[in-house]
């Protein structure tokens, strides 16, 4: 990719720049947008990043899409054919194979006559002319070639942007042609919908497709216009009209018919494979030859609105159809997210740590997506966010993330959480594609909420975040069963029936869902309520209810299996039946070890209890109270061999969420030096900046921000102010919060590059000895307070090449914070 090639050279820019890298400040030139996009077949990592043009957050992100499945972004960095460049896409998700979005795609023909161009999408697909090496990228900006010589560039805003055709020249018969297609989305869902063309060259499309992880259909409109009012003479519109399949059962038989302005297929509630669309042809524009290159460039809008909405949305964003200008304000917008993270020593930094970071800063402001303005369902004064897909990817880093650094962003994010809560009831936990996607595990808006309450409670006003409304919403969502709890909220009857989720059993009220997961839904279920107790002390609420949250979430001990044993340890978390009898599932069942085949998904066929993950890997999790587990386990020592063994026995899953807190659990027995040697093993194994450089899917970013942490030497605690501190990566870094409007530096003392490798030496300077904020020494060098770090100042990490002599420290709360001994107090 030649990006790589930039990118090397704006280091070598940096690095000779005698100003040092702040004062040249173009951190957006170290983002590799190709990280992660090999492809998950034949063994990649699928980390199915999306390598288009799309600011941070934004609705549009406009890409090219292969021909080949899997392909969730629609992008794979291989040889594969290209169907199309396309509006939308997700961001890392796993979901449907076949992607999501990728909603009315172009495609440029040239050399063909109007009515026998290769319209479909089996003809008209093509190779580029270097395969995945055609291709480069920054953040703002996609180009690609064809074999056809046919140049594809994209820039954009949040709904709207530029899309830019050129052709190598124009052909004999004078003319190039541009397909804008109706029905194929990434998933051929097309489920109806309509185009329709004014001669001012103004196209403007409805359709409905199905969501990519979900039941449901949604219905998108876009808006393109093909001729700048105000160059009216650069490109001339010659010919256009429409081309539909001659029937539904030979969708790739195509007729095109001439100056036909429009067509219309009525809403089914299956899947219509016909194709249809609009063609354009223009002609050199008036004193060019046929043998010189031209250009013809698109301006879209998007909407879930209207296209009417859509053709407002590009006028306002695109006003002049100035590409220098969209591209540069793109640009600056992801300087802006980029600075919050500064290296002050950048140019003596590892320069793969330096790309990973920023790199992983980028993906980690993809989504969720800002629509607001865009909500087809409510109207509301409160923002609309979309692609939270799914709060289970996302509640453990990419969050955490925003509240250190994108205090804005994210007030935005959490208010249109409490949005959704208000109309229906429920917060919301997968919307994707503007619908309830599956539900994963628990309510994991809940500890979004939760966290964005411990933080910023005493900003919320200026935030314009409503904080009764925010209890409110995790209390509803803590105590209300909805009807069906499969696509929204959580099991609560039985949960508070019980105290944990049983297996095989009926809830009276009628209520339903997918009866699958208890152990793993139970454990995340006790988190949420964990949100709820942060949640209702940083808001002031009654210690009554304080106490019930709190007391609830302990109810994870509840599928503790004492019986059970494993590679010679003891206690696992199982499934329970309602009488209270444990249901066995092998402890490894659902690990990347399993002897058996099991489903671990989330359909009838899992019957092992657990969602993604293992009895091994799940009898870890629960964050807010560690004590009390490694108390089940037998004691420090029991639990520090009982993680060795995970490691080593090979039950951690690298490219998946549930394993993301695993190589940091050993600051809970007292060994951050364990936890040290871990994060470098678990980094240099499993991320790297090539397109394979993930270990699993994306997850809107999920696994960015868990990358930025690890370099950081950070691990938050969800729904508190604690972050578990580690080792950083990088000698120093400054975070700015634009709220506070501070700037915290972290200063690693003794930095020792040598550490940057899988195994570090023995002598090298891994471990850290104290942690200084603001000149007074810490009684803990296990975790420091969110405030520490966004509050401003200095904070120094003394490192050395043995391990600190007292573990976490000598105060008496040195180890990170456990309910049961009293800590988030
Ligand atoms: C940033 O770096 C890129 C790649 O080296 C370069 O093309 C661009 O002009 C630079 N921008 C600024 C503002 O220096
Ligand atoms: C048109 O055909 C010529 C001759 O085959 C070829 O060189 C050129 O790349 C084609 N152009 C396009 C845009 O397909
Ligand atoms: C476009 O071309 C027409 C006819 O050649 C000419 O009259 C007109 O002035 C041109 N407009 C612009 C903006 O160049
Ligand atoms: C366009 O073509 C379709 C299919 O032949 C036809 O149903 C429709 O009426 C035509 N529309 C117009 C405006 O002529
Ligand atoms: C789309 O989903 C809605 C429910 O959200 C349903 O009523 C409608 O029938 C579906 N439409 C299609 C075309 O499948
Ligand atoms: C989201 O969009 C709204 C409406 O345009 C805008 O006011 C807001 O600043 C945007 N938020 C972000 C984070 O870009
Ligand atoms: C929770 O409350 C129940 C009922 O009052 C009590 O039996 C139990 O011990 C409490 N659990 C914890 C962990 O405090
Ligand atoms: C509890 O229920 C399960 C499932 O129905 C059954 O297999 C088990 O024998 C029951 N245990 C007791 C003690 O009744």
């Amino acid at each position: 990719m030649r990006l790589r090639a930039v990118s090397l050279l704006a280091i070598l820019d940096l690095l000779c720049s005698e100003q040092g890298a702040n004062a040249a400040s173009n951190l957006t030139s170290l983002v590799n947008l190709f990280i992660g996009t090999a492809s998950g077949a034949n063994g990649g990592s699928g980390g199915n990043g999306f390598p288009g043009a799309a600011i941070p957050h934004a609705m549009a992100k406009v890409g090219i899409d292969v021909n080949t499945t899997p392909r969730q972004a629609g992008y794979i960095a291989d040889g594969s054919a290209i169907t199309g460049i396309s509006l939308m896409h997700d961001e890392g998700t796993g979901g449907n194979t076949a992607g999501g979005y990728g909603i009315f795609p172009l495609f440029p023909l040239g050399n063909c006559s109007f009515s026998s161009c290769p319209v479909s999408l089996q003809a008209r697909s093509t190779l580029r002319q270097f395969g995945s090496a055609s291709d480069s990228a920054s953040p703002g900006y996609f180009s690609t070639t064809l074999v056809s010589g046919i140049k594809i560039e994209a820039t954009s805003t949040r709904r709207a942007g530029l899309v830019r055709f050129t052709f190598p020249a124009f052909t004999t018969a004078g003319t190039n042609h541009i397909v804008v297609d109706l029905t194929n989305d990434l998933q051929r869902s097309f489920h109806g919908g309509s185009v329709s063309i004014s001669p001012s060259s103004r196209v403007m499309l409805s359709g409905t497709f199905l969501q990519s992880y979900g039941t449901d259909n949604y219905t998108a409109y876009a808006c393109y216009d093909f001729v700048n009012p105000s160059q009216p003479n650069a490109t001339r519109l010659t010919q256009f009209g429409t081309f539909h399949s001659t029937s539904s059962s030979t969708p790739t038989t195509i007729s095109i018919t001439p100056l036909n302005t429009s067509l219309s297929y009525p809403f089914s509630s299956s899947t219509n494979p016909i194709q249809a669309g609009a063609l354009l042809e223009f002609s050199a524009p008036a004193g060019t030859t046929t043998s010189s290159s031209s250009s013809i460039t698109a301006r879209f809008g998007v909407s879930f609105i209207s296209s009417a909405q859509a053709c407002l949305n590009a006028e306002a964003e695109v006003p002049t159809w100035d590409w220098n200008s969209i591209q540069e304000a793109s640009q600056q917008k992801w300087e802006n997210v980029l600075e919050r993270v500064m290296l002050p020593n950048l140019q003596n930094e590892d320069i793969t740590v330096v790309q990973l970071l920023y790199s992983s800063l980028y993906r980690a402001s993809l989504v969720p997506a800002n629509m607001t303005g865009e909500n087809p369902y409510w109207s509301s004064p409160y923002p609309f966010y979309d692609s939270m897909f799914c709060s289970w990817d996302v509640f453990r880093t990419v969050h955490p993330l925003l509240s250190i650094t994108s205090p804005f962003e994210w007030a935005e994010i959490v208010n249109a959480y409490i949005d959704g809560w208000r109309h229906t009831g429920y917060i919301p936990e997968c919307r994707a594609n503007t619908k309830a996607g599956y539900v994963q595990g628990g309510s994991d808006g809940m500890p979004i909420l939760g966290d964005f309450a411990v933080k910023y409670s005493a900003h919320a006003s200026t935030l314009g975040v409503p904080t009764n409304d925010l209890y409110q919403a995790l209390v509803d969502t803590a105590e209300n069963t909805p009807p069906d709890w499969y696509m929204v909220g959580r099991q609560n009857t039985a949960w508070k029936t019980f105290g944990f989720i049983p297996t095989d059993w009926v809830d009276p009220s009628g209520s339903t869902g997918l009866p699958t997961r208890e152990a793993s839904r139970a454990l995340e279920y006790a988190l949420g309520d964990f949100a709820v107790r942060q949640a209702g002390k940083a808001l002031g609420k009654s210690s009554a209810d304080i106490a019930k949250y709190a007391n609830r979430s302990m109810n994870f001990v509840n599928h503790w299996d004492p019986t059970v044993s494993s590679d010679g340890f003891n206690g696992f978390s199982q499934r329970r039946y309602a009488n209270g009898t444990f249901a066995f599932s092998p402890p490894n069942a659902c690990s990347p070890v399993d002897p058996t085949p099991h489903s671990c998904a989330r359909g009838t066929d899992n019957n092992v209890g657990f969602y993604e993950s293992s009895s091994w890997e799940m009898s870890f999790f629960a964050p807010h109270s560690m004590s009390t587990l490694i108390g089940l386990m037998g004691g420090d020592a029991t639990f520090i061999s009982r993680v060795d063994n995970y490691f080593s026995k090979g039950y951690f899953q690298a490219g998946n969420e549930p394993s993301f807190q695993m190589p940091w659990v050993y600051h809970y027995a007292n060994r951050p030096d364990l936890s040290a040697l871990r994060v470098r093993q678990i980094v240099y194994k499993n991320f790297n900046t090539g397109i394979g450089g993930i270990p699993g899917n994306d997850d809107s970013g999920a696994m960015a921000a868990l990358l930025v942490f690890h370099l950081l030497g950070l691990y938050p605690v969800p729904s508190s102010r604690q972050l578990l501190i580690g080792s950083p990566f990088v000698s120093s870094y400054t975070i700015h919060n634009p709220l506070l409007n501070a700037d915290t530096t972290v200063t690693v003392q003794g930095f020792d590059p040598a550490t940057l490798v899988q195994t570090p030496p023995a002598d090298s300077r891994l471990y850290v000895q104290s942690v200084t904020v603001n000149g007074v020494k810490r009684g803990s060098i296990c975790w420091i307070n969110w405030d520490d770090i966004v509050g401003g100042g200095q904070i120094v990490i003394q490192v050395a090449s043995t391990p600190a002599a007292n573990g976490c420290g000598s105060a008496t709360n040195a180890r990170p914070d456990s309910l049961a001994t009293g800590g988030f107090n």
